[in-house]
Order: C-alpha cells, then structure tokens, then sequence
C-alpha cells in the first residue's frame, strides 16, 4: 500500500478523478489546501478522507509556508505527494526534500508553456495541438521528468473555457493513469527520464482526430 498526500488550491477535479479511480495499493491519506476556501476540501471530507489546511497567508515567506507545509505532509508517512492544481511556487529545499515522490499535472505540452494562462498564450500563439503533462516536480517551476502526456486538436473557434473544459477531461484520465503506474513501482527515472515499465503502454494519449 502506498500512502498518498494530495494538494489543491481549489475546485480540485483532478484530486477527484484520482481519488474516484480507486486505484488499488493507493492509500490516500490526506487532502491538504492552502486556500481554507478550496472548494475541494469539502468533497474529500465527505469521503472521509482527511483535511487539512495551512494557510499560506499566515506565514511570514515561502521558507517558513513550506517547513510547515513539510511538517504537516510528513505526518502522513507519505510515499507520494501530488499536486493537483497546488498553485504554489515550491522551494528548492521542499522540492529537494520530496525528490522522487512529488508529482504535478500542467495544462500544457511541457516544456511549453510553463507557467499561468497556458490556454490563452497556446490560443493567441495559433498553436493547433495543445495539451496537458504529469510531471516529477524539480525546483524549476513547471520543469522535471515527463511522465505523461494528452494531445489535442485546437478547434478554430476554440475558447479558453472550451479549451480548457475539453483539456480537464484528458487530465483526468492521464492524472489517475500516472498515479497507478507509480503505485505499482512502474516508473523508473533513468538520466532524468522517465521509463515506463513494461507491459509498455502509449506514453502519449492523442485524442481522437476532429478531421
Ligand atoms: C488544472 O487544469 C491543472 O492542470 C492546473 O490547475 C487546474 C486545477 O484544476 N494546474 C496548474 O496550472 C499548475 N501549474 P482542479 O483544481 O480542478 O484540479
């Protein structure tokens, strides 16, 4: 069993899709916000996962948010720690400290894109594919081994909301896949990237073609 501390900052679909995904040896220990109003807070404690919230406003700096933040994680013995949608810039010494078992997902083909609006910037860009990645986090914001990506067509009368609505729908299935494969120790980081155990499945998910 692999004990398992996920963060949000609000709605927290993607903790949703992981925690619905049952994944069998993933013990999900705690759901932790840093937002008292995440809206996802309340969707765990109905499951009877356990909450938790560190504000970060209450905190004098990122040194000081993140030493609590790790005191409070560690509490669960956790083997893996995911981001879903955590809208925290992380130290190098948190980052450092969870080496390995720190995972993210981003709405972007990384490493394009990093950072906030991805959507809008892909859209004023032209870009035609757009997409999202599950990641190990390394002290770089938005950087770190590709574990997983989902392709998609851009439609000509995309929107941000459009965009972003079809995107959340292939997080969902590649976040939980992501989870699964590192509960069942299929993830093997070989010169800073990342191997998939066999059976080999697609690395990339393209969604099916709009033509
Ligand atoms: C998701 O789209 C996720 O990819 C993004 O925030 C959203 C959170 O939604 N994360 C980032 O932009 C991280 N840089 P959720 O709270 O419904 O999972």
């Amino acid at each position: 069993m692999k004990n398992i501390v996920i963060l949000i900052s609000g709605r927290g679909s993607n903790m949703q899709a992981i925690v619905d995904a049952q994944i069998a040896g993933a013990n999900i220990c705690a759901v932790i916000a840093n937002r008292p109003d995440a809206a996802g807070l309340a969707w765990a404690a109905e499951r009877g996962i356990a909450t938790a919230v560190l504000d970060h406003k209450l905190y004098a700096g990122r040194e000081a948010f993140d030493a609590a933040l790790t005191t409070l994680i560690d509490g669960y013995a956790p083997d893996l720690i995911v981001l879903a949608g955590f809208m925290r810039i992380l130290t190098a010494s948190f980052v450092n400290h969870y080496a390995g078992r720190l995972i993210n997902i981003h709405p972007s083909l990384l490493p394009a894109y990093t950072g906030l609006h991805t959507h809008e910037r892909a859209l004023a860009d032209g870009v035609k594919i757009a997409g999202c990645t599950v990641h190990f986090v390394t002290a770089e914001l938005d950087h770190g081994p590709i574990i997983l990506q989902a392709a998609l067509a851009v439609l000509d009368d995309d929107t941000v909301a459009s965009l972003s609505s079809r995107m959340l729908e292939q997080e969902h299935l590649i976040y939980p896949q992501a989870v699964r494969w590192f509960v069942e120790d299929r993830l093997k980081l070989i010169n800073g990237r990342v191997h998939v155990d066999s059976p080999a499945p697609a690395a990339v998910l393209i969604a099916p073609p709009v033509l």
